[in-house]
């Protein structure tokens, strides 16, 4: 293998697997790749949770532009399980805001991809991203270490169509225009959060426009009276809301909704791109941004400080790695050894108030706490010896005193 990871007959391929969204850009891809290299085409569509998709007539579109086969696989579970409950066990917001949606279900599809050209027997794969955002990166990066014999095709990067010249390009291929075509936006829908990007959002002082959003009320216009909500964790997952217990694909989605009428998870910052580029990023989240308020609140009641501590080094670590496209380093499960073993005792029950755009928690239990009433309280059963606070203050604040003296004594600081 070379380092490119392509041989000399790089521009030959008999079969290619298109990542497949149904979408302008992956529809006109579609007849493209058959144009361009003369090679059979297999269409991939996942299911992670879009709101908006109909799988059916997606697949129906892809046979109509000529794929030889179609193949729409319900990742729905495996989405939620394998990478957005290993989100928030981290309590991965990347930039401190976002919650690494579009970013987590990149290696998913990628490894569907490779897992479809194997049994295809496809020796190229094919997707959608542009060469200036980060999706190109976690899709090449992964499916070049899952199949580095495999070629990876990127038809933005080759094509060179400006948006008119596509619209044009769709038109002579008979390739239908979908209904929001006049819409600014570029959409990005999973379980875990939906992107927005483009259009108004591209100037960073304008307020997103209320149509950039489709599964949040406007906070001011969500309902007068609080919500609230009694979450149960197992092991730093969600095992049950208010009572009812249901697997986690149905809890993300309860929230989801729940969330979304309380204007809950939405998300608008300046987000530093691993090409380089600052760009302004709108989301909507509820669950995750309940879930992950929810679970790093109960984390705090049953860790040790030196425990959540390091744990924040380590999460940030985490999320780094799943943003930046690096799903595959070993450096992920080394840490997620850390992550699963700090979560074994996150069990208990947070309540969570969703009001008007905000989720507060309000409560929070667990047989596993370190929140020793005994000792917090400053009634008079108080079991801590307050006469033992004169020596530890007098120990702890030693090094820090000492210094001080001798930077005054040196003229280093002000003598008052
Ligand atoms: N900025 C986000 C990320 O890099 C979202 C990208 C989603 N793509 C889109 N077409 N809206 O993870």
């Amino acid at each position: 293998m070379t380092i490119a990871g392509q041989s000399k007959d790089a521009d030959h391929i008999e079969k290619c697997v298109l990542l497949y969204s149904g979408g302008l850009d992956t529809s006109c891809m579609l007849k493209w790749i058959q144009e361009k290299y003369d090679c059979d085409v297999i269409s991939l569509t996942l299911n992670v949770g879009q709101m908006t998709k109909d799988f059916q007539e997606i697949e129906k579109k892809a046979y109509d532009l000529g794929a030889k086969k179609h193949y729409t696989i319900d990742a729905r579970k495996e989405f939620i399980d394998e990478y957005a409950m290993r989100a928030l066990k981290a309590n991965a917001l990347y930039e401190d805001v976002y919650p690494v949606s579009s970013s987590i279900a990149r290696p998913l599809l990628a490894k569907w991809a490779v897992k479809i050209a194997r049994k295809e027997k496809a020796d190229a794969i094919a997707h959608g991203c542009t060469g200036k955002g980060n999706d190109q990166i976690r899709f090449n990066v992964t499916i070049k270490a899952l199949a580095p014999d495999i070629k990876i095709i990127q038809p933005v990067l080759e094509w060179n169509l400006s948006r008119d010249e596509e619209i044009e390009y769709a038109k002579k291929h008979g390739i239908p225009l979908p209904v929001d075509i006049d819409s600014p936006y570029s959409i990005d829908e999973n379980l875990w959060g939906r992107s927005i990007e483009c259009g108004p959002l591209e100037d960073p002082f304008c307020e997103p426009p209320e149509d950039a959003f489709a599964w949040t009320c406007p906070p001011e216009k969500a309902p007068d009276r609080p919500e609230y909500l009694e979450i149960e964790f197992r092991s730093g997952v969600p095992v049950a809301i208010n009572g009812d217990y249901m697997d986690t694909v149905k809890i993300v989605e309860t929230l989801n909704k729940i969330g979304g009428v309380h204007g809950v998870g939405r998300l608008d910052h300046i987000e530093d791109r691993i090409v380089g580029i600052k760009s302004r990023e709108v989301y909507e989240c509820p669950a995750a941004m309940i879930l992950i308020t929810a679970h790093k609140d109960l984390e705090k009641m049953v860790c040790t400080r030196h425990e959540i501590l390091f744990k924040s080094i380590v999460d940030k670590e985490w999320t780094y790695l799943a943003y930046a496209g690096l799903w595959v380093d070993p450096l992920r499960e080394d840490l997620e050894a850390f992550i699963d073993k700090v979560n074994e005792k996150v069990n208990g029950v947070v309540r969570v108030k969703l009001y008007k755009g905000s989720v507060q928690v309000v409560g929070r239990k667990s047989e596993y706490s370190l929140y020793d009433y005994h000792l917090a309280t400053y009634e008079k059963i108080s079991t801590f010896d307050q006469k033992l606070a004169r020596g530890f203050v007098e120990l702890w604040g030693l090094p820090s005193v000492l210094a001080h003296r001798v930077l005054k004594a040196q003229g280093l600081r002000e003598d008052i």
